[in-house]
């Protein structure tokens, strides 16, 4: 039996072992050349440590990693041993999570190819390579461009006016300023059919070294809607009713996606509609005629026809002067909402009806359609719904008056209706604002029993239950 002291010299000089170290918060980019001998690194000590593995290559290796937080062990490995872990790598990713008080060992163990590259970072809040659980937003396609958002940061924080002087804000004509720092978004896209960016490991190293389909027309940060602000960016240059595949890489560290979309058929004509601050969630495709003096081929505030702007603002403006003459404030007309939730879900709901939607059906729908008769979603067995399309002829007068009919046919997509009734929910009962009922005709206005069932309180029954999905379908409009 040695001393206690010699005891620790010994194992102070075992974990001396490893001759390259890991530094706490640090990403370690490698590749099969630069693999220290022998193939170990010291790991910091830390509560809890997360130590990330993450490919940057696409061959498949027979490399195996092993950790050990113990500071008896010098070379964890497959023979395993107290405290020795293996970190499982699934689609190029692995992720551990342990105590490391005294810190530890991390071994590689297998050979590695030569053209291997990989990365490794060790944190202690939380790891460092990982794949997001919030997808890229899409905004809407044209047959050649599309909009697209990242996963947001930065949520808004409302600070509600209080009485006597309870101020609401008129219709924002000037977007807020963009918060100081940002996440450095990149935006990655390619056809759904190549098949390519599916099949790779699915790390942020890997897809930054792919080349995207497309170019991006514009780039800039945009608060859409409450759950913060996005980095959007307008896409030019793509084929006409193509499945794209899309992900949005995070600091080079952490991806987002897939996320799938689909370009309109060649013959959608109607143009792209963003950067409007009054209704910063209309960034889809509207039936005007294509815009002229615009770079990037859309309608923003700059060039939208201002008889549409204008009594758009005058509805603003005079609803929040409707409203106040209510004490805001002062008398609660709900335990949940006030006067500020109800302007703000007015003006969502105003925007959603004010600015009709162009769609057209998604084709996922049309093959199932035509596969059966009955039409199932594959992964719930649920009949899968058709969008909430309603067909324009050269004839048909627009919902919004300000938009002058159009001589072309076209299919809008109807608002979805819980934006009315938000709307609804959210507001004083003495403004008298209504949602047309399911049972009734509100189909022929509003995409009915897509969120919500179909029934009033059917809160989440709707099938699919979302406006959108991350395959490409688009069911109804919401802003
Ligand atoms: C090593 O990890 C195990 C499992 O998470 C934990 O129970 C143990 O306390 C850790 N030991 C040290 C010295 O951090
Ligand atoms: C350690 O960190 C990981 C990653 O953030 C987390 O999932 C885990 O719950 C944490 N463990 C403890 C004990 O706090
Ligand atoms: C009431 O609030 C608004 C906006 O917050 C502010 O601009 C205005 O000066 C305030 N008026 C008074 C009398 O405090
Ligand atoms: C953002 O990331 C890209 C790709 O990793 C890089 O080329 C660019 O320089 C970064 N931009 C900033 C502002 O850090
Ligand atoms: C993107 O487009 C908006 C609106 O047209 C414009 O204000 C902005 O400067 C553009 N940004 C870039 C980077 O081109
Ligand atoms: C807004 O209010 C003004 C003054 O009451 C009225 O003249 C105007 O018609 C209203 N506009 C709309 C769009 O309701
Ligand atoms: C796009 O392709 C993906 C992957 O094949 C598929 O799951 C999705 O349903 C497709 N989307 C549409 C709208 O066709
Ligand atoms: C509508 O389009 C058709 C065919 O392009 C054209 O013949 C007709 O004159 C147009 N009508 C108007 C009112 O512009
Ligand atoms: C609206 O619903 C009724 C009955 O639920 C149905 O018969 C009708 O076809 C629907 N209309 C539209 C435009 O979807």
């Amino acid at each position: 039996m040695l001393p206690e002291t010699l005891l620790c010299l010994v194992n102070a000089a075992l974990i001396q072992a490893a001759t390259a170290s890991l530094s706490l918060n640090a990403i370690l980019s490698l590749n099969s050349q630069d693999i220290p001998s022998p193939p170990s690194f010291s790991l910091p000590a830390a509560q809890n440590l997360t130590i990330t593995v993450a490919y940057c290559s696409s061959e498949t290796v027979s490399t195996r990693f092993f950790v050990t937080n113990s500071t008896t062990v010098d070379d964890p490995g497959p023979d395993g041993g107290t405290d020795v872990y293996e970190i499982t790598v699934n689609q190029g990713l692995g992720t551990f999570s342990a105590p490391f008080l005294d810190g530890g060992v991390l071994a590689i163990d297998g050979t590695l190819s030569d053209d291997f590259s990989f990365e490794i970072a060790a944190s202690d809040s939380g790891p460092m390579h990982e794949v997001l659980a919030t997808f890229p937003l899409l905004g809407d396609t044209t047959s050649n461009q599309a909009l697209l958002f990242s996963p947001p940061f930065d949520p808004p924080i409302f600070i509600d006016p209080s009485y006597p002087n309870y101020t609401l804000p008129g219709p924002s004509l000037s977007s807020p300023l963009p918060p100081d720092s940002s996440p450095n978004f990149t935006l990655l896209i390619a056809p759904t059919s190549s098949q390519t960016l599916t099949s790779l490991p699915q790390t942020a190293c890997m897809m930054a070294s792919q080349t995207s389909s497309g170019n991006i027309a514009n780039e800039s940060l945009w608060l859409r809607d409450e759950d913060g602000w996005r980095t959007q960016w307008l896409m030019a240059g793509l084929s006409p009713q193509t499945n794209y595949t899309a992900y949005v890489i995070q600091d080079s560290q952490k991806l987002s996606g897939p996320m799938y979309f689909v370009t309109k058929s060649a013959v959608f004509a109607c143009p792209l509609a963003a950067f409007l601050p009054y209704c910063p969630g209309v960034t889809y495709a509207i039936p005007l005629p294509p815009p002229d003096n615009s770079e990037l081929s859309i309608y923003d505030s700059t060039n939208l026809p201002s008889t549409i702007s204008d009594t758009l603002t005058t509805y603003f403006t005079n609803f929040t002067t409707t409203l106040t003459t209510q004490a805001c404030g002062r008398d609660y007309y709900s335990p949940l909402q006030t006067c500020a939730d109800c302007q703000r879900a007015y003006f969502r709901w105003l925007c959603s009806v004010s600015f009709p939607r162009c769609g057209e059906q998604s084709p996922s729908t049309t093959t199932t359609m035509s596969s059966s008769s009955i039409g199932t979603t594959a992964s719930t067995g649920l009949p899968s719904p058709t969008s909430a399309l309603q067909a324009q002829t050269t004839s048909s007068v627009p919902r919004n008056p300000t938009f002058s009919p159009l001589n072309m046919t076209y299919s809008v997509l109807m608002p979805c209706i819980e934006t009315c009734q938000a709307a609804d929910r959210a507001c004083p009962n003495f403004l008298g604002f209504a949602c047309p009922l399911a049972r009734f005709n509100a189909n022929q206005s509003y995409g009915v029993g897509y969120i919500d069932g179909a029934e009033p309180n059917q809160q989440g029954l709707g099938i699919p239950g979302q406006a959108q999905d991350q395959w490409g379908n688009v069911w109804c409009n919401f802003v």
